[in-house]
């Protein structure tokens, strides 16, 4: 089919769950013997480092799953000059050429799937379900983008003008990007920033977050195998606040791509401000405070579900996930009991088990911190509605057990707790406005919104007050397709243009017209 702007539209294939030969080969490819693998920096200027650091299992963290060499302050730089070198070469290649690249790689991602799925539930603790959805995203990237260049970017556009005169709209590439990314997606939105920023004739400088990068080596190595030279896409691992030193200062740099917390989204922002020469473009796509608002008509069954899948799946670890349940108080009762009755069933533990819900966080920091949160604001009055048991988890991973808490009022959620935390609030009807509407506008965020009511004018209402990129009437409120629901938000939630979206692409393009006086 073809979308809006006539690029076509090709999703990726999955793993059919009730095929047993086909769960079989995605579980035996778990186990993986041999060399373990090795993340270093794409540009070294040093030997590799001979005491690397260990990446670990989140969800067994006796279980060493590779190494990672950090690069270097030089490294970086040296990174960026090469690809400052290697720019205008990519960009004469045109963008047929680029999007031929980007079709190869999205043939060897479906070819190393099991690889990548391995190293997406190892690396990073995804469940299976989330490790194949996964690196079909990663998949949809590379071609949907494909599509949209070959269409936009492959010949300039003819503009009207006055008889004698031939006008042109043609699309560059901006210079080099720094593509810079989060762990919870670290192959999909890795490969996305970096896709669409070298279709678009730029060279990448890409920075995977530091406790995921082997899957990002492999996905470069991908990229590099399907032709795209190794002098425009540079790999590089490294602290981001050393990476930030150095790429946000570079006089190559020519765009930034950054997906992350909003903290980090404003201090690159703040830094990019603060360059001599010339202005440097950021697209930020960062977190939110996602609500989901369900009035008395609506089929609680249905929202349990929804609920369930929108808090926890990924053990709430994605920028989309529901934080903030704004439920009428005539069904307030009954929705909790339900919800809480479905936590019950919640499987959490060892995620390359196909029968798990609920896998790891990300790190034992990161489970510290959501344990903390959880303990402050109990203590402070805030009710605990329920608590996952733990004990079925055997394993010696980084868990926290997913909770539901109340609050008396929206207001008391601050800042983005990421992690398999759901907040529930109770309103009346006759506050939509003041409690909720108003609430969610204060807070400043704008990503993900979920609405269950079958009153139409009710979610027409909410639609037209709400600021927010993703917006989902009765259904769940997470994982976002390629090119059917482009992605990003608004505010605190970021720069746009949404990823996987129509419009991505021009903001990593600088436009030029040419007119000819014949
Ligand atoms: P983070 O901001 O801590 O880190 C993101 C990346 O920025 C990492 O690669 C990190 O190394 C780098 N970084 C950190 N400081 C830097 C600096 N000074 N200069 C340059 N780079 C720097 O975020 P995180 O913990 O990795 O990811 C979780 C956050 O990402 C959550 O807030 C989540 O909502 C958000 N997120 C948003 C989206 C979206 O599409 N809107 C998608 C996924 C995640
Ligand atoms: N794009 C991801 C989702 O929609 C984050 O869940």
């Amino acid at each position: 089919p073809n979308n809006l702007y006539g690029a076509s539209r090709e999703n990726s294939s999955g793993v059919d769950w009730g095929n047993p030969q086909q769960l079989a080969e995605q579980i035996a490819s778990l186990q993986k013997s041999g060399e373990l693998p090795h993340a270093a920096p794409s540009t070294l200027v040093g030997k590799i480092e001979s005491t690397p650091h260990e990446v670990r299992n989140p969800a067994n963290l006796s279980e060493l799953v590779g190494y990672v060499s950090a690069a270097s302050k030089e490294d970086i730089a040296l990174a960026f000059d090469k690809a400052g070198q290697a720019r205008k070469a990519w960009d004469d290649a045109g963008a047929t050429h680029r999007a031929a690249c980007l079709v190869g790689a999205a043939d060897k991602l479906r070819a190393h799937r099991a690889e990548l799925v391995r190293l997406l539930v190892k690396e990073a603790g995804k469940t299976l379900p989330d490790a194949i959805a996964e690196v079909r995203e990663a998949e949809d990237f590379c071609r949907y983008y494909a599509a949209q260049a070959r269409e936009h970017f492959a010949e300039p556009t003819v503009l009207p003008g006055p008889t004698g005169e031939d006008n042109k709209l043609s699309l560059r590439g901006r210079g080099v990007f720094a593509c810079i990314s989060p762990w919870n997606f670290p192959l999909a939105i890795f490969l996305g920033q970096v896709t669409a920023a070298l279709v678009a004739g730029n060279s990448v400088v890409a920075k995977p977050a530091e406790s995921t990068p082997l899957v990002a080596a492999l996905a470069v190595r991908l990229l590099h195998e399907a032709g795209v030279p190794r002098d425009v896409l540079h790999f590089v691992p490294a602290a981001g606040k050393m990476f930030g030193e150095v790429a946000l200062k570079h006089p190559a740099l020519g765009g930034v791509c950054f997906t992350g917390s909003t903290s980090t989204a404003q201090f690159i922002n703040r830094a990019l401000a603060a360059r001599d020469g010339a202005i440097v473009p950021l697209i930020a796509e960062t977190g939110g405070i996602n609500a989901m608002i369900v009035d008395s008509s609506a089929l609680l069954e249905q929202v349990a579900d929804d609920v369930l899948t929108s808090a926890f799946t990924s053990a709430g670890q994605r920028c989309s996930a529901l934080r903030l349940l704004f439920v009428q108080d005539d069904v307030a009762d009954r929705l909790i009991e339900l919800i809480a009755g479905g936590m019950n069933e919640l499987h959490i533990g060892d995620p390359s088990l196909p029968s798990t819900d609920v896998g790891p966080v990300i790190n034992q920091s990161a489970a510290s911190k959501l344990e903390d949160y959880s303990k402050k604001v109990t203590q402070k009055g805030v009710k605990m509605l329920k608590q996952c048991d733990l004990n079925q988890v055997r394993t010696e991973g980084s868990y926290f057990a997913p909770r539901m808490l109340e609050l008396n009022n929206a207001r008391e959620l601050t800042s983005e707790e990421f992690g398999p935390i759901l907040h529930v609030v109770r309103f009346k009807r006759e506050n939509l406005q003041s409690d909720v509407l108003a609430a969610i506008r204060e807070a400043g965020y704008g990503l993900t919104l979920g609405v269950h009511t079958r009153i139409e004018s009710v979610w027409q209402e909410i639609v037209a007050e709400a600021a927010v990129g993703n917006i989902y009437i009765n259904r769940n409120m997470i994982g976002a397709v390629v090119g059917v629901q482009p992605f990003g938000g608004e505010g605190l939630s970021g720069t746009g243009p949404k990823a996987g979206g129509p419009h991505y692409l021009f903001r990593f393009a600088t436009e030029r017209t040419l007119t000819v006086n014949t």
